[in-house]
C-alpha cells in the first residue's frame, strides 16, 4: 500500500477563493520576480508559485530590482546553498530601505530547517512572508493576510507532507518539462538534510501524471523529465516506476528522461526498459556518492561498490551507448587517503560522463554531522581538485569520442552571446552548440558534431 495523502479538494478550492481575493485588492503588488536555489524539485516549484501570482493578477517581472514582489525559494542542501540565500536576503534589507513598498517572501527548503522561521523572524524583521514547502499550496492566503492585515506572515509546518493537486502553474518551456511523479524521501542518507526538509515519500497517482503528460504533449512539448528524490520508489518501488515509464511512451511523448535513482533501488524492470523503450533517453544519473564500501556503509547508502559496478555493466549490456553521470562527496567524516583513492579509481573504472562533486558539508540535525571529521579543509580540498581535474580529462574524451557522429538534437535556446547559433541536447544529454536560428527552437535537428569543447560540442546540421 502507498500512502498519497491528497490535499483535499475544497482547500485547493479555498485557495482559489483566496486567489480572486488577492486580485481584486487595490492596494496589491503588480508584479514579481522568483529567485529560485537549490535543484529541478525547487525549480517545478516556483512554476506553481509563478501560476498562482498569475492567478493572483501579478506579472512576471525580469529585473528583480523592480519587481513589487521579490519571492526566493530556498535550498540547504549544502551549506553554502544556505549562505548564498541568506546573502541574497540581506542585501535585500538594502533594497527595502529605497523601496518600502516591495514585499520580500522566501519559502523553500531552507525554511524547513528546525529553528530557520524563527531565526528569520528575530534577525531579518524585513521579510514579510515566510512558508515552508509542506504549505507551499497555501501561498494565495498567506499573501492575503499578509496584504490585509499589514504584518509580517511566517507559517511553516512541520509535517510528513501532502500532494497538492491542480494548482496554477507557469510553465518555464513550451517544449522541455518536469513532472513531479513524488515527493520527499525515506532514505536518510546519513549526510543529507534532504528527507528532513522535503519529508516522507509520497508518490501521485499514475492516472494524474499521465493526464499531466497528455495534456504537456497536446500542448507541444517534446521531451518530460520525470522528477523524484528517487524516482525508483515510487509507488512503494519495484517495478512501478518502469511500467509508468511503459505507459508514457505509449502516449507517444518524443523523449523521455528522469531524476533521481538510488543505485539501491534501480531494478531489473527498469534496466530492461532502457533497451525497450525508444524515448527513454539513454542517459542515467546514479549517484555513487563515494567508491569505498566502509564509506558507503558510513553514508546509509546500502551497496556496494561492487553492486555499483554491477549495475553499471548491466546498463551498458542493455542499453551501449548510455550515458552516466553522477554525484559524488568528498571529505566525509573519517574519511582516509585510501577510501579518497577508492573514489577515484571508481571513476577511473565506470567513466562517467560527468560527475557534480561536493566537499562534505555537515548539515545539522542530520547523523553525520555528529561524526568525528578530523581531515583539515585543505586536505580535502587538494583531493576534490584531484578528482575534479581527473573527471575533466574523462569527460573530455567521452566528448571527443562523439565528433563525427550524427545526433538528433532538441533545439532548447538561441545562445546568449550569439544570435546565431543555437543549443540542444543529444539523447545522451550532452549540450551540443550550432549555427542556425530561433524559429528552430522545439524542433528536433540532425546534427553532425564536429568538435568538442571542455563541457560542450559543436556541430552543424546536416543538409538534404
Ligand atoms: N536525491 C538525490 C540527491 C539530492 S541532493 C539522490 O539521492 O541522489 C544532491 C546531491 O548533493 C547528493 O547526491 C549529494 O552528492 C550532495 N549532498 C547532499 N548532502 C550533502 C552534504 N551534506 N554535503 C555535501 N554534499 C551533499
Ligand atoms: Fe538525500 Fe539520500 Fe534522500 Fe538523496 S536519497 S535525497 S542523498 S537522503
Ligand atoms: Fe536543495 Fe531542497 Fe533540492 S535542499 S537540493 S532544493 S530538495
Amino acid at each position: 500500500m502507498q500512502d498519497r495523502p491528497l490535499v483535499p479538494e475544497s482547500e485547493i478550492h479555498a485557495q482559489r477563493e483566496f486567489m480572486d481575493r488577492v486580485r481584486l485588492l487595490a492596494h496589491r503588488p503588480q508584479s514579481y520576480h522568483i529567485v529560485t536555489l537549490g535543484c529541478q524539485m525547487n525549480e517545478r516549484d516556483s512554476e506553481t508559485i509563478a501560476g498562482m501570482l498569475d492567478a493572483m493578477g501579478l506579472c512576471q517581472e525580469s529585473v528583480r530590482e523592480k519587481a513589487d514582489l521579490i519571492l526566493y525559494n530556498t535550498c540547504c542542501v549544502r551549506e553554502n546553498a544556505e549562505n548564498r540565500a541568506l546573502g541574497n536576503v540581506i542585501w535585500l534589507k538594502e533594497l527595502k530601505k529605497e523601496r518600502p513598498e516591495i514585499l520580500i517572501c522566501v519559502g523553500g527548503c531552507m525554511t524547513q530547517e528546525e529553528g530557520m522561521a524563527r531565526r528569520m523572524k528575530e534577525m531579518y524583521p524585513f521579510i514579510d512572508l515566510v512558508f515552508g514547502t509542506h504549505n507551499m499550496y497555501r501561498l494565495p492566503e498567506y499573501l492575503f493576510r499578509l496584504l490585509s492585515e499589514r504584518h509580517p506572515v511566517i507559517e511553516v509546518v512541520n509535517s510528513d507532507g501532502s500532494i497538492a493537486e491542480g494548482l496554477p502553474e507557469k510553465r518555464a518551456s513550451k517544449y522541455s518539462a518536469f513532472i513531479n511523479i513524488m515527493y520527499g524521501c525515506n532514505n536518510f542518507c546519513s549526510y543529507c538534510i534532504v528527507p528532513y526538509v522535503r519529508g516522507r515519500e509520497r508518490s501521485r497517482d499514475p492516472e494524474m501524471v499521465l493526464e499531466e503528460a497528455k495534456r504537456l504533449l497536446d500542448a507541444g512539448v517534446q521531451e518530460i523529465t520525470l522528477l523524484g528524490q528517487n524516482v525508483n520508489s515510487y509507488m512503494g518501488g519495484g517495478s512501478a516506476f518502469a511500467e509508468l515509464l511503459y505507459r508514457l511512451d505509449r502516449l507517444g511523448i518524443p523523449r523521455i528522461r528522469f531524476m533521481t535513482s538510488h543505485p539501491k533501488d534501480l531494478s531489473e524492470e527498469l534496466i530492461a526498459a532502457y533497451a525497450e523503450i525508444k524515448s527513454l533517453m539513454p542517459h542515467l544519473h546514479l549517484p555513487v556518492q563515494s567508491g569505498n564500501n566502509e564509506i558507503l556503509r558510513r553514508m546509509n547508502r546500502r551497496y556496494t561498490r561492487e553492486r555499483y559496478l554491477e549495475l553499471v555493466e548491466k546498463l551498458r549490456k542493455a542499453c551501449p551507448d548510455i550515458g552516466l553521470t553522477t554525484d559524488i562527496i568528498v571529505g566525509f567524516p573519517g574519511e582516509t587517503e585510501q577510501q579518497f583513492l577508492d573514489t577515484l579509481s571508481l571513476v577511473e573504472e565506470v567513466r562517467f560522463d560527468s560527475a557534480f562533486t561536493f566537499i562534505f558539508s555537515p548539515r545539522k540535525g542530520t547523523r553525520a554531522a555528529e561524526m568525528p571529521d578530523e581531515t583539515p579543509y585543505a586536505l580535502k580540498s587538494e583531493r576534490i581538485q584531484l578528482l575534479i581535474d581527473r573527471q575533466q580529462a574523462i569527460s573530455r574524451e567521452i566528448l571527443l569520442e562523439q565528433v563525427g557522429k550524427v545526433e538528433t538534437v532538441l533545439v532548447e535556446s538561441v545562445s546568449a552571446r550569439d544570435a546565431q547559433s543555437v543549443g540542444g541536447k543529444t539523447p545522451r544529454s550532452h549540450m551540443v552548440n550550432f549555427p542556425g536560428n530561433a524559429e528552430w527552437i522545439g524542433r528536433f535537428m540532425p546534427v553532425e558534431i564536429v568538435s568538442a569543447g571542455k563541457n560542450t560540442l559543436r556541430g552543424k546540421i546536416l543538409e538534404g
